[in-house]
């Protein structure tokens, strides 16, 4: 959930270069941030609580770290211990010579804090990740660097990436990896080579976009050349670069107050890239649908909600009957797996620990997993036998907007091609994609902000569909409690009558979800109980109705009506955020890539 930074290579300002990397990173953890460089008697560093935000290369204390031809440095999202200075990385050895940048959690850590407070390690803070620069300062005593790291990796249990300097070792990094994500970057040329290591791809783009992924259980070597091997065995092993074909612009936030916005803007184009998936792929894929005995949606948060959404457009469009559970519930359903079993694993960042859990749940039992996914190269798409790139470009707000759009197209686009009717289905996503330009008109925008202005008051905010509009209500309801704080809770409105309506008071604010679907009469019949109780009835869909208080008009998106409908939902979760003062890019207590159970 942390975000990490590394630079190694000719250029002396290694940590104004690692500075600005912490900074594309702040939106995977942002609770402290810290660098460190080789100094002369062990390392230098500089650790702060708070946003990375306006800090510059020029700042008295990181321009001091300079000269320096390599550094590395973290943001934090808490898990062990508070936040605080002395929690933040880089943490250090004993001797402060080993310094360790850690993404993950140490399950062991505490067995490893007692065994080294007996070997008389004084530990300086509440986190798990120090035990690790004391374990390496300890096997540093007969091993070199790699080893050491190495040896001291094998001994952590749960899901890991660091990365270690040494001021004895000079410029030498060493990398290593069990679970969270790491991606080094080449840059320079041949004579002059840099490396760069991220947690996260998007943030190497302004460097490079030669890259190569670390595999679990693997680790790098950068000592102006790289080397990589197996953290099991200490082998060598061979890993090939990839270029990959994000632009460094489409990772920035330009012009736009917030990345959240600018990536609602961008959702036209989203959902056109989403649906040119390469033919013989979608084929395939769809040929593997059809001899499956069952097939599961998986997904954690907005991912879980447009896997049911998947489960209402294949029953819709392919007749055909799936399911779709939590990645963090799918173990309880391991022994219902086999190998006719087909899992579709839905995720933006691909690097979600829950997801990946599950889908090694289901590897071990045989079955087969189509990754839906947004980043290239990243864990998902590496153990899914295929996976359908949504292409929706770097994401950055942690809110998910454009990729989750790119999520359901894709799911239209196979639920078509499932159906023998791809080209079809490719026609009506085209169509549904040129009316999203209407829904992001400043007249259109304005309209929502006025509405956001309105409901930024409230305490709580019910969303109420049927059929498909049901998850598409849980995903804006998420929309809105990440970014706007506000208690809001998507209900199914067949549910009402059996519970939720006993929540309604005078006043109480009910987006109603009633697009032209044979959902729509009942739909209007639940809005009709709802105003009997004084709620108030935000009606959103393509006709307007004397029962809406208020109304987003959102045209007819037939059978792929969520493209549509989502989108002043997810602008209404901006408004709010902003209307309330809070940052909707990083919503407290949040990350974008949750790669820790
Ligand atoms: C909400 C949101 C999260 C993610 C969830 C899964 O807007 O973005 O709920 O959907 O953390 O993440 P991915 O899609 O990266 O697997």
């Amino acid at each position: 959930m942390c975000g990490i930074f590394v630079y190694q290579g000719p250029r002396s300002d290694a940590a104004g270069i690692v500075l600005e990397g912490l900074k594309r990173l702040e939106y995977r953890g942002y609770d402290s941030w810290g660098l460190a460089v080789p100094g002369s008697d062990g390392l230098k560093t500089e650790r702060r609580v708070g946003k990375i935000g306006a800090v510059s290369a020029n700042d008295g204390p990181i321009a001091a770290l300079n000269p320096s031809n390599v550094a590395i440095g973290h943001t934090r999202w808490a898990t062990h211990g508070g936040v605080t200075e002395g929690n933040a990385h880089p943490h250090l050895s004993c001797d402060g010579k080993v310094g360790v940048i850690h993404n993950g959690i140490v399950e062991n850590a505490e067995e490893l804090k007692a065994e080294l407070l007996a070997g008389g390690h004084v530990l300086a803070s509440e986190t798990d990740s120090e035990v690790i620069a004391h374990l390496i300062e300890n096997l540093l005593r007969d091993h070199p660097l790699p080893e050491a790291v190495r040896l001291a990796f094998s001994r952590l249990r749960g899901r890991n990436a660091i990365v270690v300097l040494s001021a004895s070792a000079g410029k030498v990094l060493v990398v290593a990896k069990s679970g969270s994500p790491v991606v080094i970057g080449i840059g320079g040329n041949e004579s002059a080579p840099e490396y760069f290591v991220s947690s996260d791809m998007p943030a190497l783009l302004a460097h490079t976009n030669r890259l190569v992924w670390l595999g679990d259980h693997e680790m790098a070597t950068i000592d102006g050349s790289l080397k990589f091997a197996s953290t099991s065995t200490g082998e060598p092993i061979s890993r090939q670069s990839e270029i990959v074909a994000w632009e460094p612009e489409q990772a920035e936030r330009g012009e736009h107050p917030h990345f959240m916005l600018k990536e609602i803007l961008e959702q036209r184009d989203a959902v056109q890239r989403a649906i040119n998936q390469p033919p013989a792929l979608l084929d395939e894929v769809a040929a593997v649908m059809r001899v499956a005995q069952e097939v599961c949606f998986i997904g954690c948060g907005t991912a879980g909600a447009v896997g049911r959404i998947g489960t209402y457009l294949f029953a819709d469009i392919a007749g055909r009957a799936t399911s779709a559970i939590l990645g963090s519930e799918f173990k309880n359903y391991r022994h219902s797996l086999h190998e006719r079993t087909l899992l579709i694993a839905i995720s933006q960042s691909g690097e979600t620990a829950d997801l990946l859990e599950a889908v090694d749940i289901a590897l071990a039992r045989g079955s087969r997993v189509v990754a839906i996914v947004n980043v290239p190269g990243s864990m998902l798409t590496r153990k899914a036998h295929y996976t359908l790139l949504v292409q929706a470009g770097p994401e950055k707000a942690v809110a998910s907007t454009k990729a989750t759009m790119g999520q359901i197209a894709v799911l239209g686009l196979l639920a078509h091609a499932c159906a023998g009717q791809a080209a079809h289905g490719h026609a009506l996503l085209t169509n549904v994609a040129s009316h999203i330009d209407a829904l992001t008109t400043p007249d259109y925008m304005g309209r929502v902000a006025r509405l956001a202005n309105r409901l930024a008051g409230e305490d709580d905010l019910y969303v109420i569909g049927r059929g498909i509009n049901y998850p598409v209500a849980l995903e804006a309801a998420i929309k809105v409690q990440e970014v706007s704080y506000i208690h809001a809770e998507g209900i199914a409105g067949g549910e009402l009558k059996h519970y939720a309506i006993a929540l309604i008071q005078p006043g109480t604010p009910c987006i109603i979800l009633a697009s032209n679907d044979d959902a729509r009469a009942e739909i209007l019949s639940n809005a009709a109980q709802v105003k009997a109780r004084g709620g108030m009835i935000i009606g959103v869909g393509p006709e307007d109705n004397p029962i809406f208080d208020e109304y987003l008009p959102v045209p007819d998106g037939g059978g792929l009506s969520p493209l549509l409908t989502l989108i002043p939902m997810q602008i209404l979760a901006y408004y709010l955020a902003c209307a309330r003062g809070n940052d909707p890019d990083m919503p407290r207590n949040l990350a974008k890539s949750v790669t820790v159970k």
